[in-house]
């Protein structure tokens, strides 16, 4: 099994590098988040954002596994699947979709306490896309959730409703604006019909079986390493793990049986939330990049914040993942800068700190910058390594010397093809 996970805050472009890529394996698996991930695919020229479904669903061969470590809004995932069957009709896409049984369900008055979470003054504001992550995930560690094999249970119906009516009337006292509970109750439960006409089974054992008969599966992580719950820059990270690591828990696959991990990173960085950014920049400079890289949300469509590439963190996330292939994405965005900054240290209390996490918001961080030449060229002809630009083969060439993993891959632009395979 290969894995490929985010190297930074999310959106470094894993949706459209798996598209490519995916089409040499057999089965793609999702292994942790739910709807708050927003994976761009281009097909057919139309931009498509996934948040549930696997990035390799336009591939027709391809088997799509949500795995068990997810958290699933049956409704979300009707939506998702009703829009993408519009555009591959032919398609047999129901058939190639398998979900964990194990998987938990996100309930519609989860949605409703993130939302209350994030605008009360009661709670910590983290900037979440209020689909209802952190009280799923909640609920499962406190071991009061749902999971999706419960929709089979004769004590379904009673079960929802034991539950919404709670989660309901807390919201409800603590002054949180909702539609009635029955809609909440009857629209949840059409979502959970649409659940049956997929394939809900033992995933791990489904993957473990395909991988014994020598199939390929590759693992897609969502958000990233630096949002992980245990290693990320805690309190603002989503409520999962996104680490590769993480893909063997969920997936209920060996460690043993890992081969390459991918590790996405742009050449600069964003952010959305809140929480330390500590080569972020304001201004002209960033209002330029994010207009012309698109950084506005996939999923909220909320700008993103932007900075310059942040090394110590990129090491860190590296080593926390054992990347081996390291894919290079947006290099296209940075062509008009003369002079790239990338940081190579933070300075703190006059110490000089080349591999870690930004964790702490309190703590006073310098970034100490490198200047490396732009390359002031379009790439969009450029298809072969060979053909790079000098200043483009120079900033890879320093990247692969700091971070010790060679960069396999160069993303060029959104489109499909555009990627460098850098091995050839
Ligand atoms: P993901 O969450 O990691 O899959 O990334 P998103 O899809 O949320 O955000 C990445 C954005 O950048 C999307 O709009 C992609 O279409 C786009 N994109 C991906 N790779 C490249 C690239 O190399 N160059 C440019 N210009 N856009 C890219
Ligand atoms: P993909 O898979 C970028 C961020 C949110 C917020 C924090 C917690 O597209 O890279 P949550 O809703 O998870 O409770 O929000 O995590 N976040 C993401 N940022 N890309 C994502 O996914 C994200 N998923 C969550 O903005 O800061
Ligand atoms: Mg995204």
């Amino acid at each position: 099994m290969d894995i490929l996970i985010g190297l930074q805050w999310g959106d470094e472009g894993k949706g459209k590098f798996i598209d490519l890529i995916g089409r040499d394996y057999d089965i793609i698996a999702r292994f942790n988040g739910g709807a708050n991930a927003g994976h761009s695919i281009y097909y057919q020229d139309e931009k498509i954002t996934l948040k549930l479904l696997p990035s390799g669903i336009f591939s027709p061969h391809i088997k799509n596994i949500i795995g068990t470590g997810v958290v699933i809004d049956p409704l979300s995932l009707k939506t998702e699947i009703e829009e993408i069957a519009q555009i591959i009709p032919e398609q047999d896409l129901l058939n190639r979709i398998l979900i964990s049984q194990k998987a938990h369900l996100v309930l519609p008055t989860h949605r409703y306490w993130d939302i209350y979470m994030e605008e009360s003054a009661l709670y910590r504001t983290i900037g979440t896309t209020k689909n209802g992550i952190a009280p799923s995930y909640s609920d499962k560690i406190k071991r009061q959730n749902l999971r999706v094999e419960d929709i089979y249970s004769d004590n379904f119906k009673d079960d929802v409703y034991q539950i919404l009516n709670r989660q309901y009337n807390e919201l409800q006292h603590l002054g949180q604006e909702m539609p009635a509970l029955e809609e909440l109750y009857h629209s949840f439960m059409q979502g959970c019909i649409f659940l049956k006409k997929i394939q809900i089974t033992d995933t791990e054992i489904f993957l473990n079986k395909a991988l014994r008969n020598g199939q390929k599966v590759l693992a897609e992580g969502a958000q990233a390493t630096l949002l992980d719950i245990d290693h990320g820059s805690y309190p603002y990270v989503t409520s999962s793990n996104t680490l590769a690591s993480a893909a063997c828990v969920s997936l209920g696959v060996s460690p043993k049986l890992v081969d390459k991990i991918y590790g996405v990173t742009k050449a600069y960085c964003t952010r959305v939330g809140h929480g330390i950014f500590p080569t972020e920049i304001t201004g002209q400079t960033a209002n330029d990049l994010r207009e012309k890289g698109g950084e506005f949300g996939s999923n909220t469509k909320r700008p993103r914040r932007i900075g310059w590439l942040d090394l110590p963190a990129l090491k860190y996330a590296i080593m926390l993942n054992g990347v081996t292939h390291l894919v290079l994405t947006k290099a296209d965005i940075l062509n008009t800068i003369t002079e790239i900054p990338v940081c190579t240290h933070y300075e703190t209390k006059g110490e000089k700190i080349a591999l870690a996490l930004p964790a702490c918001k309190d703590q006073e961080i310098k970034p100490v910058w490198k200047y490396l030449s732009g390359w002031n060229t379009v790439l969009t002809n450029v298809s072969q390594a060979k053909n790079l630009p000098e200043a483009l083969a120079t900033f890879i060439t320093f990247l692969e010397a700091e971070l010790e993993v060679p960069i396999k891959y160069l993303s060029t632009g959104p489109q499909r093809e555009e990627l460098i395979n850098l091995a050839i």
